[in-house]
Order: structure tokens, then sequence, then C-alpha cells
């Protein structure tokens, strides 16, 4: 059983791993810390709410960081919608957030299972690095950083810059440099993850209303895709955190040093991965570079079809 606290900027992709994190029983969700990301706070934290109980998943939310650390604010409301979850019915949250801070959270809870919790972070990691920039006697204290962000071949939000790392550069610049096991999930594997019409036809055909309702934002997903990117499928790009603490056997990885760029006027939020090891640095993350899309949809329909 892997204990983590997950990170995230809901937004379609990260509601599904919400979904995962919480109904598998390989891993005990501690909690839900949000960020501004996809959209801005409020809405991140209320669709957290909203997916956490409409799935019935047992959980506390509590809120992070409305901006990045240095950076003017950026959201991606045309892959998600103003709300951040667009496409779908959904139900308003019954439950309020929490008053305690995410970065207070982790703290706690890092405290209270020092070297037993992960962290997942599937959104801009400003409060991993405030988490490190506060607590610097507690980044050891943390099992492993599980990270979606970052593009070795490619960018999405520029040419060579992923969202989540592009939205706050400084935050991934820190967590970068935290000595702790760091995993990271870019694009280039994400991208192997599209979930298909037939695979979102067999959520929209079970008998479950909350299945339905995923459906939807899934086919709102693959609308924004194919405009943004004309793209066939979507890429869950963040669900494959969460499978990868379940079965990382269904992923490839290398160790590499990977550095964001600070300055560049054309590069500014790329990570750069030293593949030929030109630098002479040492390996600071394992990228994960290819994914086994059948076996991550087998693992993640049998999970998210028990719901009834
Ligand atoms: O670039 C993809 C990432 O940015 C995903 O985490 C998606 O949810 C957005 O946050
Ligand atoms: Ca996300």
């Amino acid at each position: 059983m892997r204990k983590i606290i997950l990170d995230c900027d809901p937004g379609h992709d990260d509601a599904v791993a919400i979904m995962l994190a919480g109904l598998h029983e390989d891993i005990e969700l501690l909690g839900i810390t949000t960020v501004s990301g996809n959209s801005y706070l409020e809405n991140t934290t209320r669709n957290a709410l909203i997916i956490s109980e409409m799935s019935g998943i047992d959980v506390e939310v509590y809120p992070g960081a409305s901006k990045p650390i240095l950076r003017e604010q950026i959201v991606a409301h045309d892959i998600h919608g103003y709300s951040g979850l667009e496409g779908a019915d959904l139900p308003n949250p019954k439950k309020a957030a929490s008053n305690i801070h995410a970065v207070d959270f982790m703290s706690d809870v890092v405290k209270e299972n020092f070297g037993e919790v992960t962290i997942v972070a599937t959104g801009p990691l400003t409060n991993v690095a405030l988490f490190a920039l506060k607590y610097p006697d507690l980044v050891k204290g943390i099992k492993e950083l599980v990270f979606m962000g970052g593009g070795i071949a490619f960018g999405n939000v520029t040419p060579v810059a992923e969202f989540n790392i592009y939205v706050d550069p400084e935050a991934a610049d820190i967590v970068l440099r935290m000595d702790i096991p760091k995993v990271m999930a870019p694009l280039d594997m994400t991208h192997q993850a599209a979930i298909t019409r037939e695979e979102v036809q067999k959520l929209k055909d079970s008998e479950s209303k909350v299945l339905n309702v995923v459906a939807d934002l899934m086919n709102f997903f693959m609308k924004t895709y194919k405009n943004v990117f004309g793209i066939e499928g979507a890429p869950l790009h963040d669900p494959t955190t969460i499978a990868y603490l379940i079965d990382p056997e269904i992923f490839e990885w290398e160790d590499l040093n990977v550095s964001v760029e600070l300055k560049g006027e054309f590069t500014y939020g790329q990570t750069v991965a030293d593949i030929w090891k030109t630098t002479g640095k040492e390996p600071n993350v394992r990228v994960l570079e290819k994914i086994n899309r059948d076996k991550f949809f087998d693992l993640l329909l049998d999970t998210l079809l028990k719901l009834s």
C-alpha cells in the first residue's frame, strides 16, 4: 500500500488521476492538495471536491498556491474550459475545502509518516516548491516525488515547454534540486496514453452514472485536444503517475540529469534532459520514457468500472 498526497489542478486528466488514486486498493490517498494551473485555484479546488465526492472517495481537499512563485499567471481554459472541468453536468460539492493550507498539510503528513509518504504532483509544482522552502528539514521525509511535467523532445504550451512546468518554471527548478527520489512523467510518454473513443464508450455504456459523467468529461477533453492540437484521442497525462506507483512494470525509464531553462527568450520553461551525458552532471530524476498503453488502460478501466 503506497501512502500518497495528490497535488493537482483538476483538470480533466487530474480528475481521472484522483479517481484512480482514490479507488485502487494499492493506494492510500491521504489528501488532495490543489494548485492554480488548468484554471484558477478556486476552480481547481471546487473540481477536486466534486470529483472526490462524486466518486465516493472520502478525502479532504487542501487549497494551496493561487499564483506561480514569480512569473505572471497563465491558465489552460482552451483545453479544460473556464471552470477547469467543462463538458458534463456536475453536482455541486457538499463539503468545503479545508482551511489548512496545502503546504502545511504536506508538512503535517510528512512529520507523521516520515520517509513513508509519496507526493504525486499533476499540476504546476508551486506547492511542492513552497513546501521545500518553508520546511527544508522535512524534504528528506518524502519517500518519493512523482510528477507529471516536462517534455524532452517537445512541449505543448510553447514548442519546447510543457504546461505544468511553464506555469511555474522557478518552482520546477526548486523541485528538481530537491535531494529525494524523483520520477518525471513527460509528454513524450504521456502522449502514448491517449484515450480512444472506444474506451470512452465503455464508460458511457456503464451502469454507473458517475462513469457516464466521466465519459462526458473525456469527450469534452478529446474535442479540445482535436481543436487545439489536431490530435485524435486525449492523452491521459496525469493518471500515468498513479499507474507508475501501482505497476511500474508497464513503464520503461532512464535516470537522467534534467534542468529547467529560466532565462531563454524562446526556451523559458523547457526541461533540458542530458540524454547523452554531455554535462557530466549526475542524474537527478527518473524519466518515464515508454508506457504499455494497453496495460495502462486495462488497469485504469478495471479500476473505474468497479464503480456501480
Ligand atoms: O501538459 C499536461 C499537463 O498540464 C496535465 O497535468 C494537464 O492536467 C495540465 O495540468
Ligand atoms: Ca494537471
